[in-house]
């Protein structure tokens, strides 16, 4: 198949290619590196530098491509900075998502897989989290990004497009030459690694949660599991489609990932303790039985591997990607 992969040149962007690549897919990254970098796009894959809000330029990116199929990742995804820029984040998540929609229905492409999250879900009522249980996010990113997904199922009524949406719960690993290279970064794993290589303290926000051992628990899904589900979900269009949960079913805690940290690099962290954040839910897991029983996707990978890998990546990239 041929897919262009908006986002293609972020964190789980550049393993989708990488490993679409690798199964014989032929693909072409659209992207306007505002955070993404050249150097993770695998090598020989075409790079279109450009914004998913430039309907025609997408357009023109899927008709020389000959693309048949679109992997839509290209987005703004930090909550906190959604909070402070609500406009910028509806307009790149949103409008963006009505563009690359309209490019498609323009190029006669009728495949689309989209990056959702576990976001769109807010505060859950129970865990784990089934994909229909209530939608209520409960901050701006969480809100483009529902509403991205209700674009999906106008286009789906309208067009006839086959869409799906993949909501990811805690993305982390690294997979070969791919890793998490953020600026700046918001993610546990990362930061947990920075703080054991550079011998600085690492902040966990709240340890009176009711969770066994009182910090957050969160489901931590393997990058390299996530591009393998899309993988799944682009192969079984349009015959299934629809939403999906993205995570492994069981959740860790903050303290069982510093843990897995100091067990993986053989350093002792300086944890500092911190308080909660506002709006972080005591514990957010997948139920992912959904994509096993109709995408037979299975997450391989524990978070041991996730760690471990991250680090690996980490040592072999101690300052990122080189600059573009
Ligand atoms: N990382 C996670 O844990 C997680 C969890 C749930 C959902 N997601 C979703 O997965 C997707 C990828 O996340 P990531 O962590 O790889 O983020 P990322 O920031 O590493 O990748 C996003 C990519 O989109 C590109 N981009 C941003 N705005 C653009 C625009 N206007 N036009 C063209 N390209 C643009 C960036 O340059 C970057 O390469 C996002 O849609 C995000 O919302 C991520």
């Amino acid at each position: 198949m041929r897919i262009l992969v908006t986002g293609g040149a972020g964190y789980i962007g550049s393993v989708i290619v990488s490993r679409l690549t690798a199964r014989g897919h032929d693909v072409v990254v659209y992207d306007d590196l505002s955070r993404g970098h050249r150097a993770a796009v695998a090598g020989g894959v075409p790079l279109v530098d450009g914004d998913v809000r430039d309907a025609d330029a997408v357009r023109d990116a899927l008709l020389e491509g000959g693309c048949e199929a679109v992997v839509h990742m290209a987005a703004l995804a930090e909550v906190a900075e959604s909070v402070a820029e609500p406009a910028r984040y509806r307009s790149v998540n949103v409008d963006g998502t009505a563009a690359v929609l309209a490019a498609a229905r323009a190029a006669d492409v009728d495949r689309l897989v989209f990056s959702s999250t576990a976001a769109v879900y807010g505060a859950p009522q129970r865990t784990p989290i089934d994909e229909d249980d209530a939608l209520a996010p409960t901050n701006p990113y969480g809100e483009t990004k529902l509403a991205a997904e209700e674009l999906l199922w106008q286009a789906r009524e309208r067009d006839g497009l086959g869409a799906t949406a993949l909501r990811y719960f805690n993305a982390c690993g690294a997979d070969g030459a791919c890793g998490e290279d953020h600026d700046p970064e918001s993610h546990l794993v990362p930061l947990a690694l920075r703080a054991a290589r550079d011998g600085t303290s690492i902040r966990v926000f709240g340890e009176d949660y009711p969770t066994p051992d009182g910090t957050c628990v969160r489901d931590y899904v393997h990058v390299a599991d996530l591009a393998d589900a899309h993988i799944a979900a682009l192969e079984a269009l349009p015959a299934v489609q629809g939403a999906f949960n993205l995570g492994t079913g069981s959740g860790d805690s903050v303290r069982a990932v510093l843990d897995a940290v100091e067990e993986v690099t053989g350093s002792t962290l300086r944890r500092e303790s911190a308080p909660r954040r506002a709006g972080d839910p005591a514990v957010l897991v997948a139920g992912n039985r959904r994509a096993a029983e109709r995408l037979g996707w299975r997450p391989r990978r524990s978070l041991a591997d996730a760690v471990a890998d991250a680090w690996e990546w980490m040592r072999a990239h101690p300052a990122g990607y080189p600059e573009d």
